[in-house]
C-alpha cells in the first residue's frame, strides 16, 4: 500500500477562510513598534514575506497602554495604530495571506514605566511576579501590582470589545484572545495568581469567567468564526502556576464550546521550550473536549507535525521561532529544504537586521 502524504500542505476550511495550508505563523514578540505602539513599513514587509503561511497570528498587540507590558510592542486601540496595521493587512493579503491579530493585556508582567502616569501593573490580585520587565530604560524588577477593584471589570472587558473594532477597521481577518503565558487572562485563571474574593476568584468557574466574558464580548463585537483564543495550560511561563490545571482548563475548554470559536490555540508544555513538564497532563484531552479546530504549537519540526496531523492529534500546527528564520517555512518544509537558524540577539527590538533579512530559498539558490 503506497503510503499517505501527508495533509499539512492542503488547503483547509476555517470558518469562512480557506487557508492554503494547516501551518500557522505563531505570534511572536519582535518589540519593533514605536514608543506610541505604531508599527512601521517593515513591519508590513516582515508579515508579507511570511504570507505563504496558512495563517498568520500578529505579535501580541496591546489592547490599551494599561495592557502594555514590554517596550516598543504594538497596540491596537488608536487611530494611528489602525492605520499602519492597515498598512500590514494590505501587505499581507496582496499576497493572498491571513492574519489574525493576537489581542494582548499583561497584567501584572509590567513596569510604571510603560503605563499610563507611570501607575501601577494590574493584576486580579496584589502579588508581585519573579523576574523583569523589558522597558525604554532596560530590565527592570517587576513591582507588586494594584488588584483590579470589581468595578473596573466592565471597563476591561469594553477595552477588549475596543481593540476588536480597530482589527476589524485595521483589516485584520480575525483576532485570537491571548488567554496564555501568565498574562491577564491567565492571572485570573490560576489559583497562584487569583485571591480574589468576589465572583472573580474563589473556584473555578469563577476564575474562568473573566476569559469567558471578554470571549463572549468579542465575539459579539465582530463574529465567532473570525475569533481564536489562546491558552497555556501546563507552561510555567511568567511565574504562573495552578495546583489543579487539569480542572481549570478541562472546564475552561468545555466552556468555550458554547460560544463556537474559529479555533483553540493551545501552548504544548512550557512557552518556548520543553514540550514536556513536570506536574503537567495530556493536553490531547483538550484537543477531545473542543468541539471546533484545535492549533498546536510548541517545539514543532516537519516530523512532529506531520505525525500529529496522521494521529488527527492536531487540525492546524503554528510554527513560531522557525518563522522567525524562514520567511518561506512553508515552502522550505514541503521541499525538505534546510532551514535557516534564527538568531536570538535580533528577536527583540532593533531593526532590520534578523527582521526582514532572512533569505528565502530563492535568494539563497541566486547567491
Ligand atoms: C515574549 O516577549 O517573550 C513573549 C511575549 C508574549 C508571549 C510570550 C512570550 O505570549
Amino acid at each position: 500500500m503506497a503510503e499517505k502524504k501527508t495533509d499539512l500542505f492542503d488547503p483547509v476550511k476555517l470558518g469562512p477562510f480557506t487557508l492554503r495550508n494547516r501551518i500557522a505563523m505563531a505570534p511572536l514578540t519582535r518589540s519593533r513598534a514605536g514608543s506610541d505602539g505604531v508599527v512601521t513599513a517593515m513591519t508590513a514587509e516582515y508579515y508579507a514575506q511570511r504570507a505563504s503561511a496558512g495563517l498568520i497570528i500578529s505579535e501580541a498587540t496591546n489592547i490599551t497602554q494599561q495592557g502594555r507590558g514590554y517596550a516598543y510592542t504594538p497596540g491596537i486601540y488608536s487611530e494611528e495604530q489602525v492605520a499602519a496595521w492597515r498598512q500590514v493587512t494590505d501587505a499581507v493579503h496582496a499576497k493572498g495571506g491571513l492574519i489574525f491579530c493576537q489581542l494582548w493585556h499583561v497584567g501584572r508582567i509590567s513596569h510604571p514605566s510603560l503605563q499610563p502616569d507611570g501607575a501601577l501593573p494590574v493584576a486580579p490580585s496584589a502579588i508581585k511576579p519573579e523576574g523583569q520587565a523589558f522597558t525604554e530604560q532596560g530590565f527592570q524588577p517587576h513591582v507588586t501590582p494594584r488588584a483590579l477593584e470589581l468595578d473596573e471589570i466592565p471597563g476591561l472587558i469594553q477595552d477588549y470589545r475596543h481593540a476588536t473594532e480597530c482589527a476589524k477597521r485595521a483589516g485584520f481577518d480575525g483576532v485570537e484572545i491571548h488567554a496564555a503565558n501568565g498574562y491577564l487572562l491567565d492571572q485570573f485563571l490560576r489559583d497562584k495568581t487569583n485571591k480574589r474574593t468576589d465572583r472573580y476568584g474563589g473556584s473555578i468557574e469563577n476564575r474562568v469567567r473573566l476569559m469567558l466574558e471578554v470571549t463572549e464580548a468579542v465575539i459579539a463585537t465582530w463574529s465567532a468564526d473570525r475569533v481564536g483564543i489562546r491558552l497555556s495550560p501546563i507552561s510555567p511561563a511568567n511565574d504562573i502556576a495552578d495546583s489543579n490545571p487539569e480542572a481549570v482548563f478541562s472546564y475552561a475548554v468545555e466552556q468555550l464550546n458554547r460560544f463556537g470559536l474559529s479555533y483553540l490555540h493551545v501552548v504544548e508544555g512550557a512557552t518556548g521550550g520543553p514540550r514536556e513538564v513536570e506536574n503537567g497532563f495530556d493536553l490531547q484531552k483538550l484537543r477531545k473536549i473542543f468541539k471546533g479546530p484545535y492549533m498546536a504549537n510548541n517545539g514543532y519540526d516537519l516530523t512532529l507535525a506531520e505525525k500529529a496531523r496522521a494521529a488527527n492529534e492536531a487540525d492546524l500546527i503554528a510554527f513560531g521561532r522557525p518563522f522567525i528564520a524562514n520567511p518561506d517555512l512553508v515552502e522550505r518544509l514541503q521541499s525538505g529544504a534546510p532551514l535557516n537558524e534564527p538568531d536570538p540577539k535580533t528577536f527583540y527590538g532593533g531593526g532590520a537586521e534578523g527582521y526582514i533579512d532572512y533569505p528565502t530559498l530563492d535568494r539563497q539558490v541566486a547567491e
